[in-house]
């Protein structure tokens, strides 16, 4: 045993520090700082394959070669980059009651049913839990093993002597490892059981899930610590009040990363969306003020979605103004636009922005939407349903161009919409579809302008 010392680690982005602080300086979290016990103790031993040192193009196939296994969910394969990779690391992370442990048992299900073995670790659940979700997910689970435990040295046990194709570990922050004093679920327990998890994995090649809760609470640490550490990372959006669930990639060394998988959860488990837009675009008012529809890409993938305006007399001094789904900042920033460059006064006016369906947009190609959504409340024009409105708007009102505009035309048009109104950039460029009318606009005036008819 090597000599202890207390060190301060921020449990959201585990730096470290010798005094505790209020607010982390490197990812300005607060409260956030809690007391480690950290033992200098020798490396851990690794039983990691060692390879000799070799020129990249003298690497045989067999080396580079990734086994890629279909999770049997397609929306799942989608982020994942086309399915599992072998050996590989995945950590998803979520708020509680998200729905994790339902997708990972449907994931651990389809691999079952090919005749894979799968170790499913709970350190929350108890076994009977375990079986009344098995149950109502209709989950055969052959080849399905629950081990019910939280200490470390027991899981490995099983591990070695099981050699599982899958390793489920439901959750990281309620297992624990001997040899640290520090609590479960604390950034120096989470962190080296990751460390070691990676061990095996990599070494015995064995496909890994680790599922971590994301807390905003000090005391335990989130999964942003192990991030760095893992090769996938998945994290599940959305609240868990509505039915709908949206998966995001946050990092894949396999694939491209801010996919998105879409979900809704029904009683008999996740369900996939396979038309997001069609799912975003539900429920959409019709001959309302205040509603207009645009498109958002999602990693390779353009979501049409319903973004919201309301304007009201303010009943304080000063204005409020709110975002739901939208970047906060950012839609300040559009209202000021609108104060400056159509010369309206919003002082007076509340101004609430909300993308319907619970989508999360930090995309600026919605801006020209958000403003006209705004607008349209404000005067009270109702804005025509056929009609996308794309762009990013600048300071001085300009629309600026977007990514991929194509792709997002066609998507507007496969859902039977009949004009766009994009920036001029985009459309003097793009090629055309049959049936969809074109409008070019250089300036949110424009854009205005042709809502009004004018
Ligand atoms: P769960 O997977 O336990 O969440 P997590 O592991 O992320 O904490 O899912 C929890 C919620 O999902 C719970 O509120 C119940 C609901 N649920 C359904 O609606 N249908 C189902 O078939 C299942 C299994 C859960
Ligand atoms: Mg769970």
């Amino acid at each position: 045993m090597g000599k202890s010392r207390t060190v301060f680690v921020c449990s959201n982005c585990g730096r470290e520090s010798s005094k505790w602080m209020g607010q982390c300086p490197s990812c300005y979290e607060w409260n956030s700082y809690v007391e480690e016990v950290k033992v200098n103790k020798t490396s851990t031993a690794t039983n990691r394959s060692t390879y000799a040192m070799q020129p990249i193009s003298k690497m045989t196939d067999v080396t580079l070669k990734e086994d890629r296994e279909s999770s049997g969910i397609g929306e799942l394969d989608n982020v994942l980059g086309g399915g599992l990779v072998k050996g590989s690391l995945l950590l998803i992370g979520g708020d509680p009651g998200i729905g994790k442990s339902t997708l990972i048992m449907q994931l651990a299900e389809s691999l079952s049913a090919k005749g894979q073995k799968v170790l499913y670790v709970s350190g929350e659940e108890s076994a009977s839990q375990l079986k009344l979700r098995a149950n109502r997910l209709k989950v055969k689970g052959d080849n399905i093993y629950i081990k019910c435990e939280t200490a470390f040295s027991q899981i490995e046990d099983e591990i070695m002597k099981f050699s599982p194709d899958l390793i489920v570990i439901d959750s990281i922050q309620t297992i624990y490892c001997d040899d640290l004093s520090s609590a479960a679920g604390s950034v120096s327990q989470v962190r080296e059981l990751t460390n070691r998890l990676m061990n095996i994995s990599k070494g015995k090649n064995i496909t890994t899930i680790i599922i971590g809760h994301v807390t905003k609470d000090g005391a335990i640490a989130g999964p942003r610590v192990l991030e760095h550490m893992v090769d996938t990372v998945l994290y599940f959006e959305g609240e868990s009040s509505m039915t709908y669930r949206v998966i995001r990639t946050v990092k894949n060394r396999f694939g491209s990363s801010n996919e998105i998988g879409v979900f809704e959860m029904t009683d008999t488990g996740l369900v996939e969306v396979k038309n997001p837009s069609k799912y975003m675009l539900t429920g959409k008012p019709v001959g309302k003020s205040g509603s207009v529809v645009s498109c958002a890409m999602e990693g390779s993938r353009p979501i049409l979605i319903e973004v919201q305006g309301l304007v009201s007399k303010t009943n304080y001094g000063m204005a409020r103004r709110s975002a739901n789904g939208a970047d906060g900042n950012r839609t300040n920033l559009l209202v000021a636009v609108m104060e400056k460059r159509l010369g309206i006064s919003m002082a007076e006016y509340d101004s609430y922005v909300n993308v319907a369906g619970g989508l999360k947009v930090n995309e600026p190609s919605v801006d020209l939407a958000i403003i006209c959504a705004i607008y349209s409340s404000f005067r009270n024009v109702v804005i025509d349903e056929q009609t996308i409105i794309i762009g990013e708007v600048g300071l001085t009102g300009e629309v600026r161009g977007v990514t991929q505009f194509a792709k997002r035309a066609m998507e507007a048009k496969k859902l039977g919409f009949k004009r766009i109104i994009a920036p001029k950039v985009n459309v003097d460029e793009s090629k055309h579809y049959k049936g969809l009318e074109y409008l070019g606009v250089e300036e949110v005036k424009d854009a205005l302008n042709i809502l009004l008819g004018r």
